[in-house]
């Protein structure tokens, strides 16, 4: 373990696909109970980004670490364990399942007690139980699902699809929260509702750290402290929403030319 004083840092980081260069050494430091925006246009590298920070690729050069510790080149499912959860640009819930049955899949993963316990039935096992019916109960309660708990995810409308993916990412009590285009599709009415919910999940989890990728230039620039501008991989900018929204070489690339 470091001591940087910062829950995420992205240090130098680059990955080419082939000839195909997507994030061109990215320097990004984002301090505990940060909210932390990313923008720039399709194609920019964005969600590679979350990609090399979820271990789903590893960097070509530079590294990740979490609160001063290195992740770099760590699997998936170590970097989960750690910590980062993430929602996906795509939806990606069990769509046949109920609202319930996602959240609850999700929290599994914490689960300690081992199949003896479960057979028996003993007392780790229902307190592990209790905990878990406790927590999806919370999770969907604070992002306004509890009603919709029986619905198959599918049969939801989509803003609250995008909801029940936050959940799912929420209800393993995360220290880092990475959304990426948590608004995609959204009309303004809806993102302005997202925004409030990120800032809510902000302020009921003291701590955690949230990055979100978006669009919708409302939602980032209300809801962020800090925010990273990448334009082909490289990043153009990096500050408070006032120092973005000025910055000319934003404007020219990106905030200009409409979305
Ligand atoms: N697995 C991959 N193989 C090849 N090219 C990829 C892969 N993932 C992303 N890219 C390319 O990297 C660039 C950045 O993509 P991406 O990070 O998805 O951008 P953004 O999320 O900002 O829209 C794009 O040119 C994309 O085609
Ligand atoms: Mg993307």
């Amino acid at each position: 373990m470091g001591n940087s004083g910062y829950a995420l840092e992205i240090q130098d980081a680059s990955k080419r696909f082939g000839g195909i260069v997507a994030t061109d050494h990215v320097n990004i430091a984002v301090k505990p109970g940060q909210i932390f925006g990313i923008i720039g246009p399709n194609g920019a590298g964005k969600t590679t980004l979350f990609n090399m920070i979820t271990g789903v690729y590893k960097p070509t050069e530079g590294q990740i670490l979490l609160n001063g510790e290195n992740i770099t080149g760590k699997l998936p499912y170590e970097i989960a364990r750690k910590g980062i959860a993430r929602t996906f640009q795509n939806i990606r819930l069990f769509s046949d399942l109920s609202v319930y049955e996602n959240i609850h899949i999700a929290y599994q993963k914490n689960m300690t007690y081992g199949l003896l316990d479960g057979i028996f039935k003993n007392k780790k096992y229902k307190d592990e139980e209790k905990r878990c019916a406790e927590k999806c109960e919370e999770a969907l309660k604070d992002m306004g699902l509890w009603e919709q708990r029986d619905f198959l995810a599918s049969n939801l409308p989509y803003g609250m699809q995008r909801r029940l993916e936050i959940a799912r990412a929420l209800v393993t009590a995360p220290a880092v929260l990475l959304l990426d285009e948590p608004a995609a599709g959204m009309n303004e009415d809806e993102s302005a509702e997202l925004a409030n919910v990120i800032r809510s999940v902000s302020k009921k989890n003291p701590g955690i750290t949230i990055l979100v990728i978006d669009h919708h230039m409302d939602v980032i620039m209300s809801v962020c402290d800090e925010i990273t501008v990448i334009n082909f991989g490289k990043q153009l900018a990096t500050g408070g929403p006032e120092d973005i929204q000025r910055n000319q070489e934003v404007i020219d690339a990106y905030l200009g030319v409409g979305d």
